[in-house]
């Protein structure tokens, strides 16, 4: 018989990568709820539609990337390829926008129909966070600095890299996109064939081009800040104020347009030099349009999204892991099958104390047995042999560091535990 194989872009995290996973997530989720932030658990399938409407038919998310299909009811549905369009879905649904602020994250899998590379992925998890009913630059600072504080905790204090932007309302989006396709029209020969096609459905995303040719003509194309009103700039401004207070450097980059439709003012991007292409682990912005575009009453909002494993990559290649491994604090040595039925007992009861325990569950010879609580890290071997079975004692032995056996009485175990455990530190 063949073997199936995992489908392509979709990826098994082992125990090793599962392990960092988990830290990452545990370790932002505490800050999360130092924030304020409250937990929401969303679909992974929605009606193709509410992609469509919200990420915007012409990106290239919604044409060429959604895992697209028809239930046996007939219903168009895709796996979600992002988090945010579900939860304004949701937000409406529930009523939870009504005269109300929410602060809200998720974490989960997204799926796109992208060439995966390193760092880029069929099956990929962001931590998704979103907030409804804020519309001052004070929120958007807010959420940069916090995210500034999951780097710190991480220890990510270096390659890395804040890139802000603001893309304004969609009337001054629409006074420069007109200019802006005026203008590259004269050069349209010139241009990448991506750019090319995108100069009718999205001219905006050719400011990110990657072709040189086009980078070169846009040098001379009109600014989109040009086309800001007084109060983008100023709630701008309001932003970059609040985050020079707090000592957080970022650049300005005007080509800085984001791959989905619904923003408005405020985007940005973390980017790191160590991650080849895929520079970017975590990104977001404003999308005050988004919950009346999706049927909702108007209502502000802004979030953003982290790429779970591009953080694992980048804190791999930076070495800023911390020690994950977890080691018992004491390993169980049974001989034979009425030391062993005796163990399980006191397993179970070191375990309601919070004793990390192991054991290697009476297979083993006992030569190996103490080989495994060595290999465990353990810092105590606890040894029940036909001896210590007969004169109700239990053996103890030092793993990391010279000491002689002891022996005490098995009732006087789970008292003192804490004490030998003690000694070891
Ligand atoms: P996005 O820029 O499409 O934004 O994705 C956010 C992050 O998800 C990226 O910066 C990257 O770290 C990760 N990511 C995206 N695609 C892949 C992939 N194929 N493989 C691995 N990682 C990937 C959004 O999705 C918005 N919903 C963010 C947002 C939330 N904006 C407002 N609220």
């Amino acid at each position: 018989m063949n073997k199936i194989q995992a489908i392509r872009g979709m990826n098994d995290l082992l125990s090793s990568e599962a392990t960092k996973f988990n830290y990452i997530l545990n370790t932002i989720k505490k800050i999360l709820e130092d924030h304020g932030f409250n937990p929401i658990h969303l679909p992974v399938l929605e009606k193709t539609e509410l992609f469509a409407r919200s990420i915007g038919n012409h990106t290239d998310v919604v044409e060429k990337e959604m895992y697209t299909f028809l239930d046996r009811n007939e219903e168009s549905l895709s796996l979600r390829p992002e988090g945010t369009a579900g939860c304004v879905r949701a937000a409406i649904e529930h009523g939870m926008l009504y005269n109300q602020t929410q602060k809200l994250w998720f974490a989960g899998p997204m799926f796109r129909y992208e060439r995966p590379q390193k760092g880029r992925y069929r099956q990929f998890y962001q931590l998704d966070v979103e907030v409804f009913g804020l519309s001052g630059p004070d929120i958007d600072a807010e959420l940069i600095a916090m995210t500034k504080i999951f780097w710190d905790k991480l220890g990510l204090h270096n390659h890395i890299k804040l890139e802000l932007n603001s893309i304004g309302e969609a009337e001054e989006r629409a006074a420069y996109r007109n200019a802006l396709v005026a203008y590259l029209e004269k050069y349209k020969n010139d241009l990448d064939e991506d750019s090319q096609r995108r100069l009718s459905t999205n001219p905006l995303r050719i400011l990110d081009s990657k072709a040189e040719q086009t980078q070169k003509i846009l040098q001379s194309a009109p600014k989109l800040n040009d086309y800001l009103g007084t109060e983008t700039k100023a709630h701008f401004q309001g932003l970059k104020t609040r985050l020079d207070s707090i000592d957080i450097n970022y650049t300005i980059n005007p080509h800085l347009v984001r791959g989905l439709d619904y923003y408005n003012r405020t985007v940005f991007e973390w980017t790191s030099d160590q991650l080849g292409a895929q520079a970017t682990f975590c990104a977001g912005g404003r999308y005050d349009s988004l919950v009346q575009h999706l049927g909702g009453d108007a209502c502000p909002a802004i979030g953003f999204a982290l790429g779970i494993e591009r953080l694992i990559l980048l804190l791999d290649e930076l070495k800023a892991f911390p020690e994950l491994e977890h080691h018992p604090d004491v390993y169980l040595i049974t001989v034979g099958e009425a030391a062993n039925l005796k163990s399980f007992k006191l397993l179970n009861e070191l375990r309601q104390q919070n004793i990390k325990t192991s054991t290697s569950y009476g297979e083993a010879s006992f030569k190996n047995q103490f080989k495994k609580a060595d290999k465990s890290g353990a810092k105590l071997a606890l040894i029940i042999g036909e001896d210590e079975l007969k004169n109700n004692c239990i053996s103890i032995k030092h793993l990391r560091k010279e000491s002689e056996q002891v022996t005490i009485s098995q009732d006087k175990i789970l008292a003192q535990i804490n004490t030998l455990l003690e000694e070891e530190r």
